[in-house]
Parts: structure tokens; C-alpha cells; sequence
């Protein structure tokens, strides 16, 4: 059987020359990545525009024209602009990308192509679940991380941050809301997927906390964005990073009828000693003041603005984690760099269009 020749990508950027090899399929964003390069991404799926690049010559192949990452890129298509995420070599190709490309120095392996199988799904909510997945080749990944999800006939992949994170695990937990008209929720949610088989890329996503930051934490998400901020808390809580240091999450869904992880979150509250305040923002529902499920706060509103009303004059030496819908996350930055005036290197976030 002939198989159809690697491309050979070389890339043109701000520090320089590099390249790599993509083989037919392969998002150009995903073999750079594979091969340990550090081109530049944040969502891996085509919604935030932060992979563009131009194609200088060479064929490609454009997965999703309509990609909102184009548009909010200002992606000039007729000048060979492109989503690195969203395009695959038909040819050989040069690629001028605005950024520095350098080889990375991440201490895990870079991410790459995997194959998985759903060992478990379980609602959570009339639409949420938890999901688990279990990998034919265990992967290392830090707390915060995410992987894109490919499920079998459905075009293109979504991006999930894991709830757990640790060295060289078997299995990766998720957290899934279903979305109306969303092609994997509608495949996930109807139907029992236990044992089906997919394909992933990963780990993902720099979003992460790791023991040796010492610093305060804020952590700011919208419905499933709590997966990652779980592992992060997981993973403070049992460094013992809050017997030195203050933890602030806040945690946004519409009514209480959408809230999940409550005892988990309530029992990380407990194990702090005081040094962390988690408070759960209901958008649709009002909230008398002062209500909290075991140690839990409730209050009314969208998350960004709970968060600035209660963190109001109590910004101090902290990192802010943010993870929800783009609108959120976009709100959360503007309040953290006009109100609390974080300098960016403070602001990690994952946006989940
Ligand atoms: Fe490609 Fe976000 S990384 S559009």
C-alpha cells in the first residue's frame, strides 16, 4: 500500500529558523508541537486566533474556513494567513509566524497523538458529566492541563481540561456540559459511549500551577472550566500550600440546580484551615447574602463580577487562573489588569468557546 509522504513545514519567525514534519491530516499547530517546538497556541481548536501564521509557499489545506479564531485573528486569507491549528499540508511549506519559535524546555514530554476509550460516563446534572478516559500509553500532565478530544464521526476536536493531573497515569477524568447543537455533547449525551474509542492530542495548555509558585491564588471559572481548577486545588492541597498561602476560587453557573463538585469543593475548604474561601455564583438565581453549603458561599451574579466585588482592595502577591466560555474569561482578564492592575505573567487562562 503506498502511504502518502511527511511535508516537510520550516518555519520563519521572530527567533529565527526551525522545522518540522506533518504527516497528511495533522494539524501543522499539533506535528510543531509533537516535534517540541514552541509555536504559539491557546485554545488548539480554532476558536481564539492565537496560532496564525502565513503561508509563504507551499499547499495547505484550511479544515475550517468559518473558524471564529479567524476572525477574531483579522486573518487575511487572500495574503496565505492561516490557523496553524486549522490547517494541514498538501506540499512542502514556509511559514512566517509572528512569534518566538524556539525549541521547548518543558520538563514533560511534548504532547502527541494518543488513543483512548471511555472506561466510564456518569451525569452529574441533567447536563454535565463526568468522564473518563483510559489511555492505551499512560501520559504525564501538570494540574491544569488540557487535551482536544476527537470522538469518531464527529468533525473536529473539543478541548477538556483533566480534573486530575500526576506522573504517568492511566486514566484521564473530565467534566463535559452539554452544549445545544455541540457536536461531541450531542454524540456524548445521547447515546452510552462506555467503550467507544477516540483519538486525542495532548497534554495541552499552560494554564497550570505547579508547588514551587509561592504565591496566593485566584481561580476564576465558568461551568466545566472547574475541571482544571479541581486538579489545581487537588494539587495545592496536598502540597500543604495553604498552610502558608490564601486560595479565593470562584466558581460560575446559571442556577444552584447546575452546581456539581459542591462536596468536593466544600471538603478542600475544610482541609485549609481558613486560607481558602471558595464561593459558587449563580447568574439566573438571586441569593440572600450569606448563604453558604458547608463552608461553601453562595452568591448572586456573573462569576467575573463576584469575584471583583469580593476580591475588591484584597489583590495582594497572587497568580490568577482563569478557565470558562471566552466571554468570561475575557471579562475576568479586563477586571484583572484595569481593576487589580496583575501585570499579564500573573493571568494564566484557558478559554473554551
Ligand atoms: Fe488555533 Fe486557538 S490555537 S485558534
Amino acid at each position: 500500500m503506498l502511504t502518502k509522504p511527511l511535508a516537510k513545514i520550516s518555519i520563519q519567525s521572530k527567533s529565527g529558523e526551525s522545522a518540522f514534519e506533518c504527516s497528511p491530516g495533522e494539524p501543522l499547530l499539533y506535528a510543531g508541537l509533537a516535534q517540541g517546538l514552541t509555536l504559539p497556541y491557546e485554545c488548539a481548536t480554532g476558536t481564539c486566533g492565537s496560532c496564525r501564521g502565513r503561508v509563504m509557499s507551499g499547499e495547505v489545506e484550511n479544515a475550517w474556513p468559518q473558524a471564529p479564531g479567524a476572525t477574531a485573528a483579522k486573518l487575511k486569507a487572500d495574503k496565505g494567513d492561516v490557523l496553524l491549528c486549522q490547517t494541514h499540508a498538501r506540499s512542502d511549506c514556509v511559514v512566517r509566524v509572528p512569534a518566538n519559535v524556539v525549541a521547548a524546555t518543558s520538563p514533560l514530554p511534548p504532547p502527541r497523538r494518543r488513543a483512548a476509550g471511555i472506561a466510564l460516563a456518569k451525569l452529574l446534572t441533567g447536563d454535565v458529566m463526568h468522564i473518563e478516559l483510559e489511555l492505551a500509553e499512560p501520559m504525564s500532565f501538570e494540574a491544569g492541563q488540557f487535551v482536544v478530544v476527537e470522538p469518531p464521526d464527529v468533525k473536529g476536536g473539543r478541548a477538556y481540561s483533566m480534573v486530575n493531573h500526576g506522573a504517568a497515569l492511566g486514566r484521564l477524568s473530565f467534566v463535559v456540559k452539554r452544549k445545544p447543537g455541540g457536536g461531541f455533547s450531542d454524540w456524548l449525551f445521547g447515546r452510552d459511549v462506555t467503550g467507544c474509542e477516540l483519538s486525542l492530542f495532548g497534554p495541552l495548555g499552560r494554564a497550570v500551577w505547579r508547588p514551587s509558585e509561592d504565591r496566593d491564588i485566584l481561580a476564576i471559572a465558568g461551568g466545566s472550566g472547574i475541571a482544571g481548577m479541581m486538579a489545581i486545588l487537588e494539587h495545592a492541597t496536598r502540597a500543604g500550600h495553604f498552610a502558608r498561602r490564601r486560595g479565593d476560587v470562584f466558581f460560575g453557573v446559571r442556577t444552584s440546580a447546575d452546581t456539581f463538585y459542591m462536596d468536593e469543593l466544600a471538603d478542600y475548604v475544610a482541609q485549609a484551615g481558613g486560607n481558602l474561601a471558595v464561593t459558587v455564583a449563580l447568574s439566573h438565581e438571586p441569593v440572600a447574602d450569606g448563604v453558604s453549603q458547608r463552608g461553601v458561599r453562595l452568591a448572586h451574579g456573573f462569576v467575573h463580577e463576584v469575584a471583583r466585588d469580593a476580591m475588591r482592595d484584597r489583590y495582594g502577591d497572587l497568580t490568577a487562573f482563569l478557565a470558562g466560555p471566552t466571554p468570561m474569561v475575557d471579562g475576568a482578564i479586563r477586571m484583572l489588569l484595569t481593576e487589580a492592575r496583575l501585570t499579564p505573567d500573573r493571568i494564566r487562562y484557558d478559554k473554551f468557546a
